[in-house]
């Protein structure tokens, strides 16, 4: 059996796919220091898989604890999650997220090379494309200017895998570009579970949804877009999570050094109908009021998906009313989120 190496694995994201990789037939080994996630995750795994996974609670940033990870366990493939990804703390704290985003993918790196493991899905996204206008993006467009520390943690660690896969001809890397992630597991288990008020839409319906959270502000209504909202390619985290299983698959059969796939569903939703598609979720009127743009958005982001579905062969298969449905059901079994 493959094993495969889930670094952030407790994480919203990481949780989802370990579920996913567990269905088709891969080891699991979890390495999360529960920096921006609980405990609780591996409880609810163990429910929804009916297994313990192998859990390791180390900061991937420290060498020699990773490096015990690496020895108890044969690992054949690693899916770098691992990373801080809150865009507005990045612009308070930039060197937390330089040194933390960059130091665990580069250690991570160094294991791999030192271990001959081949195989490396890192977490990328569409924020590498920059302010630009030319929608959709393909894998071929150019990388753009970050508006934060954030996105250049994701650019820079793209330019540094390129340069570790070049100098070491028998690595694999696949840089796997997110559109933006929303929904939860079936199950209604494990979900998206931020600390403190939102700043992303989904989590912020959720919560106004739910009577959290009193009404949401939606930041500007004057964009050259269908509705004036902003325009973005949701994409449902189980799809993703799919998504992550194919690059495995594939990077265990190609010869190609370095892969970049975008992951979304190539369509765009904007922000009004985001709400219409959860009210309907949920039953009742989502409180919102309209307010000036957010600093540094962009008016339309979707991804062009062929490449994904003709290389990966995959294909996003839920709409936005799954996605809030999905997230609804989160929300309303976990109203305060998971206990730590
Ligand atoms: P998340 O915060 O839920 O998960 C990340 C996990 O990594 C957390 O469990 C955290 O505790 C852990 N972690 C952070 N630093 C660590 C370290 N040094 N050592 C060990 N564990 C560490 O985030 P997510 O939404 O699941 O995102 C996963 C990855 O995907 C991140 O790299 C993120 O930047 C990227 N990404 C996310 C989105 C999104 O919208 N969620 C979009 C594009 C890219
Ligand atoms: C954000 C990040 C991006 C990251 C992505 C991952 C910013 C500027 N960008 O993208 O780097 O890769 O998440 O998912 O934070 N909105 C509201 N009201 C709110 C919250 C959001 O109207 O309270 C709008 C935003 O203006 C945007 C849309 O909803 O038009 C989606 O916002 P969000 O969920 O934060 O995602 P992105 O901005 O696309």
């Amino acid at each position: 059996m493959s094993t495969v190496l889930v670094t952030g694995g407790n994480g919203y994201i990481g949780s989802h796919t370990v579920i996913e990789l567990d269905k088709s037939g891969y080891d699991v080994v979890i390495a999360d220091n529960l920096a921006n996630s609980k405990m609780e995750v591996q409880n609810r795994l163990e429910k929804i898989c009916g297994k313990r996974f192998r859990f390791y609670n180390v900061d991937c940033c420290d060498i020699d604890a990773m490096r015990k990870v690496f020895n108890e366990n044969k690992i054949d493939s690693v899916i770098h999650f691992a990373g801080l990804k809150a865009v507005g703390e990045s612009v308070r704290i930039p060197l937390d997220y330089y040194q933390n985003n960059i130091d665990s993918m580069i250690t991570v790196a160094r294991l791999m090379a030192e271990y001959n493991v081949r195989n490396l899905v890192f977490s990328s996204s569409a924020t590498v494309y920059g302010m630009s206008e030319d929608v959709p993006f393909t894998e071929e467009s150019p990388l753009g200017v970050c508006t934060n520390p954030y996105g250049w943690t994701k650019w820079m660690l793209e330019q540094i895998l390129r340069d570790y896969a070049k100098a070491n001809p028998d690595v694999r890397v696949c840089l796997l570009r997110y559109f933006n992630p929303v929904g939860a597991h079936e199950s209604g288990l494990i979900g998206e579970d931020p600390r403190g008020i939102p700043n992303n839409l989904f989590p912020y319906i959720s919560k106004v949804a739910g009577g959290t959270l009193e009404c949401l502000t939606v930041f500007g209504d004057d964009y050259p877009t269908r509705d004036g909202t902003c325009i973005r390619d949701y994409i449902h985290v189980c799809d993703l999570a799919q998504g992550h299983v194919k690059a495995i698959d594939y990077l265990c059969r190609t010869d190609e050094s370095v892969s970049v796939f975008n992951l979304g569903t190539g369509d765009g939703t904007t922000v009004k109908e985001a709400i219409a598609a959860f009210e309907k979720a949920c039953g009742h009127e989502i409180k919102h009021v309209f307010g000036p743009r957010r600093a540094g958005d962009i008016a339309v982001s979707f991804a062009k998906t062929d490449k994904a579905e003709k290389i990966l062969g995959f294909k996003a298969k839920y709409d936005i009313n799954d996605m809030c449905s999905s997230c609804w059901k989160w929300q309303t079994m976990n109203p305060k989120g998971l206990e730590d």
